[in-house]
């Protein structure tokens, strides 16, 4: 697949919602009533780093929950580009981006949303036909001024900002021509995740879907 049809189907994802949680689940027991919860929220799409041992099977049953539509974050290789699509995940996520990504998640049919940190690394996944990519890390690197700032030079690229977004600073990039939706682990905290409180992350997942963009 190729990167402009990658971003095609990105863009999609990233419309779903103003937020796509990100994952980083220890316990693949709690997979599906964590999705369940997001998803009755009002947060269709979901990311799931592949941080833990768990990762895996976490998107497995996740793909299973009607309504929902699982992605990988966190690609680091090749073999996590074949693992994530193996294993049910729609869209993939990195950090960053290099080249054996890129002919993975092309090889493997799998959307990538490409992360970017600097107007170079933008216009260099630009060339390569990504439109649709990740600002990261969001807030350290200068938050929704920084993001914004690369509107008017680089209009034909949207993003997706995480690391350090919250409820707080989220209509800051929402409000950003730029900005297709932002990413955050805000509304899946892990305590509430430990102690099984779906309707706590329910409610968390509302507010966050009712956010204006
Ligand atoms: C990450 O890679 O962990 C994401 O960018 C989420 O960051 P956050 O935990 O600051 O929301």
């Amino acid at each position: 697949m190729q990167p402009a049809e990658q971003s095609k189907q990105a863009e999609h994802v990233c419309r779903l919602a103003p937020v796509i949680p990100v994952l980083v689940v220890d316990d693949a027991d709690h997979a599906v009533s964590l999705a369940q919860a997001l998803v009755a929220g009002g947060l269709p799409a979901l990311e799931v780093t592949l941080r833990t041992p768990a990762a895996l099977e976490v998107i497995e049953q996740m793909a299973t929950v009607a309504g929902g539509m699982v992605g990988a974050g966190t690609l680091l290789t090749p073999a996590d580009v074949e693992a994530a699509k193996k294993a049910g995940a729609t869209f993939g996520v990195s950090p960053g981006a290099t080249d054996r990504i890129i002919d993975a998640c092309a090889a493997n049919e799998l959307p990538l949303l490409p992360g970017a940190a600097t107007a170079t690394e933008a216009m260099i996944l630009l060339e390569k036909g990504y439109t649709v990519q990740k600002f990261f890390p969001a807030e350290a690197n200068g938050g929704a001024k920084a993001l914004g700032a690369l509107a008017s030079p680089l209009p034909q690229i949207r993003f997706c900002p995480t690391g350090g977004v919250s409820l707080a600073n989220a209509p800051d990039y929402l409000g950003l021509a730029n900005t297709l939706c932002v990413g955050g682990s805000w509304v899946a905290p892990k305590d509430k995740v430990l102690s099984g409180d779906w309707d706590g992350i329910t409610a968390l997942a509302r507010e966050a879907a009712a956010l204006p963009r």
